[in-house]
């Protein structure tokens, strides 16, 4: 059984494309131990209740230093034993130290192809406000495992979504969900439980 923590920041419908996936049996061998939030009103909060799934919120803001909060977050997903830890519209940096303990064992989901539109101040509608203003005429999203940097790590499965003449950010944010996000999340963590992926450098191999 593979152990998922799962970090949220907002409305959770990535949480809950996971949740669907594994009520579906398409996630079989996995199980979500725990749902943390970065903040007390993310309504993915609720979604986790609806289901019975444990569920914390660990403000970075209530930690005199980032090295506290780390190390908070450490804790929590030890004594949850975690095997993967999944972004899923967590929209907060997590730090070194986390990221050491975890290398190479979590993985974030972001709404446009890496490497565009991406980085410090790129997450939630940003990118596709973005998109739109750059004129692109494809966007998507991006399934990668976290290092030390802004959405900089090896990347996992992209999908491209098109753009529309009379998209707004709203509805090509909603289109990348539906057409890209919903399903390579769930299908990146249905790869690593059953150990098919394999990384090298920056360089992801799907077996
Ligand atoms: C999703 O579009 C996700 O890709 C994005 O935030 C949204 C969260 O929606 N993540 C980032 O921008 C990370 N940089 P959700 O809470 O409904 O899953």
């Amino acid at each position: 059984m593979l152990r998922l923590g799962v970090m949220v920041s907002g409305g959770g419908t990535n949480l809950q494309a996971i949740i669907d996936k594994i009520e579906s049996g398409y996630l079989e061998g996995c199980k979500i131990v725990t749902v943390v939030a970065s903040r007390p009103g993310a309504y993915a909060l609720e979604r986790a209740a609806r289901y019975d799934i444990p569920a914390v919120c660990i403000s970075k803001k209530s930690f005199a230093s980032a090295d506290g909060y780390d190390q908070a977050l450490l804790e929590h997903f030890n004594s949850c034993n975690v095997d993967l830890v999944v972004l899923a519209g967590f929209l907060s940096m997590l730090g070194e130290n986390f990221v050491k303990v975890y290398q190479n064992r979590i993985i974030n989901i972001h709404p446009s192809l890496i490497p565009s539109f991406c980085g410090k101040g790129f997450y939630g509608i940003i990118p596709h406000q973005k998109a739109l203003e750059h004129g692109v005429k494809v966007t998507g999203a991006t399934v990668h495992f976290v290092d030390f940097e802004y959405d900089t790590g090896p990347i996992i499965l992209q999908k491209a979504v098109q753009v529309l003449d009379d998209d707004t950010p709203e509805s090509l944010q909603r289109r990348v969900m539906e057409q890209a996000e919903w399903e390579l999340l769930p299908k990146a963590i249905k790869l690593y439980s059953e150990g098919r992926i394999s990384i090298d450098g920056r360089k992801v191999t799907i077996k």
